[in-house]
Parts: C-alpha cells; sequence; structure tokens
C-alpha cells in the first residue's frame, strides 16, 4: 500500500470525496517492511472521533488514538451473524469486546445481559459511551486479561448462551503458531465449558497463520477434553473492505467458526 498510495489517495478522494484521510502506520509493519511513512492527516482535515452507523448501532470511533483504524471494520458481517444464535433473554460474553461491537449486537438481537471483557481501558470507556450512545443497558463491562477471567468465571460456576471469542492475532509469523495455538486451545476450552448446553460459541481467527484447519483442529481437541460435542451452524470471513483474493493467499486472514455446544 506505502508503494501505492500515490495512486490510492487520488483515486480515494475522487470516488468518496472524503473530508479528509488519516494515514495509520503500526510501528512493527514499519520496521518489518522498512519503510518510513509517518502517522497523521494526509488529506484535508480529520476530526478526533467521529460516529458511525453499522447496522442500526452507532460507534464512536476515535481515529488517532483507536487501536488500527479505531473500529475493527472487518467484522461487520460476523456481527451480524451473531445474532442469528441469540436467544430472547439470552446471556451472552464477549470475549475481546474492545469497543463492545459484539455485545451492543447481542443486546439488540433479544439477549438481556452480556459481560464485555477486555484488557484496555480505553476501549472499554468507548464502549460505555456507545452503550449509552445507543441507549442500550444489560452490558456489564470488565477491564481484564481474558486468560485470567475464564478460571475465575468457571470457579464461580457461571455459565452463557452464547460466547464469543475474538482475540487479537496471536500469530504475526510462522514462528508464533505453536504458542498461538495453546492460546487458542486454553480459549476454546474454556469457551466451551463456559456455553450451556444447547448455547453458541463463535470464534474468530485474524491471523493468516492460524488457519481456518487449525481452528477446527483446536475446537476438535477442546470438545475432547471437555467432552461435549459440537455442531457447527456457521463460517465467515472479513468483510468486503479487506477483499479476499483468491491469487494472493494471505487476504484471507479472518475466518470464524460458529458452533452450538451439545
Ligand atoms: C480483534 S480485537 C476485538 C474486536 C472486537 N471484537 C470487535 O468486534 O470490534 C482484539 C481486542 O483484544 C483486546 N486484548 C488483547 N489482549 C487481551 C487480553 N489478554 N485480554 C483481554 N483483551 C485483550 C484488545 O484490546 C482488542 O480490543
Amino acid at each position: 500500500m506505502s508503494k501505492l498510495k500515490d495512486w490510492v489517495i487520488p483515486a480515494l478522494i475522487d470516488l468518496l470525496k472524503p473530508k479528509g484521510i488519516y494515514q495509520k502506520v503500526s510501528e512493527y509493519v514499519a520496521s518489518v517492511e522498512g519503510i518510513e511513512e509517518k502517522e497523521g492527516i494526509i488529506y484535508g482535515e480529520v476530526p478526533e472521533e467521529v460516529i458511525l452507523w453499522e447496522h442500526d448501532l452507532k460507534f464512536i470511533v476515535n481515529i488517532p488514538e483507536g487501536q488500527k483504524t479505531g473500529f475493527f471494520l472487518d467484522q461487520r458481517k460476523a456481527r451480524k451473524i451473531i445474532r442469528n444464535f441469540v436467544k430472547q433473554g439470552a446471556e451472552g460474553l464477549d470475549l475481546f469486546c474492545h469497543t463492545g461491537n459484539f455485545a451492543l449486537n447481542m443486546i439488540k438481537a433479544g439477549a438481556s445481559k452480556v459481560l464485555a471483557v477486555d484488557i484496555s481501558s480505553k476501549a472499554i470507556e468507548l464502549g460505555k459511551k456507545n452503550a449509552e450512545l445507543n441507549q442500550i443497558s444489560g452490558i456489564e463491562w470488565l477491564e481484564a486479561n481474558v486468560f485470567d477471567i475464564l478460571k475465575k468465571l468457571i470457579s464461580e460456576g457461571r455459565s452463557f448462551d452464547i460466547v464469543v471469542i475474538d482475540p487479537p492475532s496471536f500469530a504475526k509469523n510462522r514462528a508464533a503458531i505453536p504458542n498461538a495455538l495453546r492460546g487458542y486451545k486454553e480459549l476454546i476450552l474454556r469457551g466451551i465449558q463456559l456455553t450451556k448446553p444447547g448455547g453458541y460459541l463463535a470464534v474468530y481467527s485474524c491471523s493468516f497463520h492460524i488457519t481456518r484447519e487449525h481452528l477446527l483442529e483446536v475446537l476438535i481437541s477442546a470438545a475432547r477434553d471437555a467432552r461435549r460435542q459440537l455442531r457447527v451452524v456457521a463460517e465467515s470471513f472479513q468483510d468486503l473492505d479487506h477483499p479476499w483474493i483468491l491469487q494472493i493467499p494471505n487476504t484471507l486472514y479472518l475466518k470464524g467458526i460458529y458452533v452450538e455446544v451439545l
């Protein structure tokens, strides 16, 4: 994208007539790719915060301070799919909730309560504002490390009708795969244990290196340990703003699998 910038920016201006364009540069990517791009406004004016609509919900997005673009647009389709598995009055668990995007969708679809967990205080703060903006109640916000909170929830005998696990990328390269799979095993095993019989679990990998097949293997192994059977009810991949180009395998980076936990 850095190389194509002189072509992409005029095209964006021409097609979308934006008020402004903000360039985000991750330090990690800049160092790995050897690029010297700077972060900041590269066209027009960009306010710190904008409000966007996704489906029938409004979200506040902090562009300079938020993670990535400030909003995980690639999960738009997944957040719609999740509504199909929310029963009236259901209790939900949104792990790695960021600004509460799955949690808000669960409540909209009829959940009565959702526990939303994220390690980032800024994300939780914005999540609370998003709930207020949409006049949504019933979300309990918890600023915590998901890995610490899972065992605690199990020891307290908690269980949920729907559990969403949407972690950050645990494997930025091939060497990180074994560790990432151990992380997934822990998350999925605990997630299954926390799902009521007949409830639903959705798990995502946003790393190209952790494939759909890896997720399926971990689901099978965790189900065996938990002595539960899993029925696959849906699958998803990233939404259209991150196109999946068949000839470029690493463009399919976000995978989601939805199971009924029997
Ligand atoms: C891929 S994003 C989640 C996106 C979100 N589900 C959505 O739909 O917008 C991953 C999130 O995990 C959070 N996070 C990273 N490590 C964590 C940890 N160990 N415990 C809790 N949250 C964590 C980040 O702050 C980030 O908000």
